[in-house]
């Protein structure tokens, strides 16, 4: 199904933001670019291109060790807000600037920092430019970006230009020219950017890539994964999205606009980029029926979202083929009523793992040959247990208590602050974070041609056939300083 450009997404989201932010007394808030007008790579047959002079590869490179790690916030809504306090309490953290074009969340949570006896942060906003103002400071180790999609390219990459490492909320860029200058611009700046992946932290999802290198599931030969969550009321809020800003998303583009969630655990399993790489993308999207249909039931016929048409298909579907002949299913809909679920699915010669498949505590389910010959499903429990990842081990009675997200925010956030206090390598580098995010272009791509499969770029140029450690750490990893 193509992509309905009657309403260009320039209009669309300028208008909007332009609207909310004078309601906000913000001014300069600019429009983003158009969606998947480059999506499909310019054909290689390797699918990626030379490094510039002056290049070189950032895989395995190590932070500089960091006595502590100050981290600057922008974009306070409901993620920055919340991910502000991790970074304030992880061990050896300290959030020194927060920046938001309404300076008042800025403030606000300045002054919650205060209260729980943390240092005052510099406060930012105003305008949009107001985060560059920001990182011209030479008290940040690194940026937090939790603004809406449309920012996330050019925030990031002027963090990486000012000389900063970077951390970027889901996507860090939605056009395939972004991630290739977030790569070249990681790469030139040697400053890391990577995608704030909370769901690869997951207990589940780390149970699970320890269990496929373990041999668990023989030789993995295919995986599904994706974002299923019923976000119709908070679509529709008008407290929650700031300027409606996710809900306009659906009447710009049709394209699996958020997959990374439940694709990046089984690409990480398949050890793309590090020995597998994807190749082909080929997407498929149902009509767009819910949010209309949510709509008509629930929004008074005086809301301004009774102006809009939505074009994204309900459940937008990327089956992705990879080098070593493996098969990934990624799906997005958040439009639907159902329950959440991330699939988070593993399959192979031996055996196979569901998770949000049952009624257990873990929410998991196994079958795995020689011990299971009885066609019946086991529960998830003992493997879990037996198959912890150290991380939640180690922190997880922390990450209980301060992070959301069942504690997979606070692991997430624990080990990129340690991880940049002792000097390590990070386990999400920016080609990872480039080819998780790849699947929305791609898929409005293929969604253009009828369906047709698409080239995945190969972000790494090459060196994803090299084995190399990424998310499954191990402790001796880290030195013991570090993990206090
Ligand atoms: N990893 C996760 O589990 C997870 C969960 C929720 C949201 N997210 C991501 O977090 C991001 C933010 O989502 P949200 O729900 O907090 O949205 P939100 O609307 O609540 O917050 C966005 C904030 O960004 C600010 N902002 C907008 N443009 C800005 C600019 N140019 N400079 C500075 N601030 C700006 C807005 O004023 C607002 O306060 C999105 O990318 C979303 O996908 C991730």
């Amino acid at each position: 199904m193509p992509e309905k450009s009657a309403v260009s997404r320039r209009s669309v989201l300028g208008g909007a933001l332009a609207t909310g932010a004078a309601a906000a007394g913000v001014v300069g808030v600019g429009a983003p670019p158009a969606l998947a007008a480059d999506a499909v790579e310019p054909a290689t047959t390797s699918g990626w291109r030379p490094h510039r002079p002056g290049q070189k590869s950032m895989i395995g490179v190590p932070y500089e060790p960091h006595r502590t790690v100050r981290v600057a916030v922008v974009g306070l809504g409901q993620r920055g807000t919340g991910m502000t306090t991790g970074w304030s309490v992880v061990p050896g953290g300290v959030v020194t600037a927060v920046c938001d074009v309404r300076t008042e969340r800025a403030e606000r949570t300045a002054d919650r920092l205060v209260s729980a006896g943390k240092p005052r942060p510099a406060v930012y906003g105003g305008d949009d430019n107001a985060y560059r103002r920001m990182l011209r400071r030479d008290d940040i180790d690194l940026v937090y970006i939790a603004t809406p999609w449309e920012f996330h390219h050019r925030q990031g990459r002027d963090a990486l230009l000012a000389g900063k490492h970077a951390i970027v909320e889901l996507p860090v860029a939605t056009e395939l020219h972004e991630l290739w200058d977030l790569v070249d611009t990681s790469e030139r700046t040697r400053r890391h950017l990577f995608l704030a992946e909370n769901c690869s932290y997951g207990r589940n999802e780390l149970a699970m890539l320890r269990m496929a290198h373990e041999g668990l599931f023989g030789d993995v030969t295919n995986g599904h994964g994706g974002y299923l969550h019923d976000l119709r009321a908070l679509l529709f809020s008008d407290t929650y999205y700031t300027d409606s800003w996710r809900r306009l998303w659906h009447t710009r583009s049709i394209a699996s606009l958020y997959p990374m969630h439940g694709l990046a655990p089984i690409a990480a399993a398949m050890d793309v980029n590090r020995g597998d790489r994807m190749t082909t993308l080929r997407a498929t999207a149902t009509e767009a029926r819910g949010l209309a249909d949510y709509r008509a039931r629930h929004v008074p016929r005086s809301h301004p979202s009774w102006r809009e048409t939505y074009v994204n298909g309900d459940l937008v579907t990327c089956l992705i083929e990879t080098q070593r002949g493996r098969i990934i299913r990624a799906e997005h809909d958040v439009s639907s009523p159902r329950p959440y679920s991330r699939i988070n699915s593993l399959a192979g010669t031996r055996g196979i793992f569901e998770d949000y498949a049952g009624t257990s505590r873990t929410g998991g389910r196994v079958y795995l040959e020689p011990d299971h010959t009885d066609h019946r499903w086991r529960d998830f429990e003992r493997l879990r247990t037996e198959f912890d990842h150290w991380l939640w081990k180690k922190v997880g009675d922390d990450a209980a208590d301060n992070g959301g997200h069942g504690g997979m925010d606070y692991i997430l956030q624990w080990r990129t602050v340690q991880q940049m206090r002792a000097g390590l390598v990070p386990d999400i580098d920016v080609y990872d974070s480039a080819v998780w995010c790849a699947p929305i272009p791609l898929s409005a791509a293929s969604l253009r041609a009828g369906g047709r499969p698409v080239p995945v770029p190969d972000f790494t140029r090459g060196s994803w056939v090299n084995k190399r450690p990424g998310l499954d750490s191990r402790p001796s990893d880290m030195p013991a300083a570090a993990t206090r």
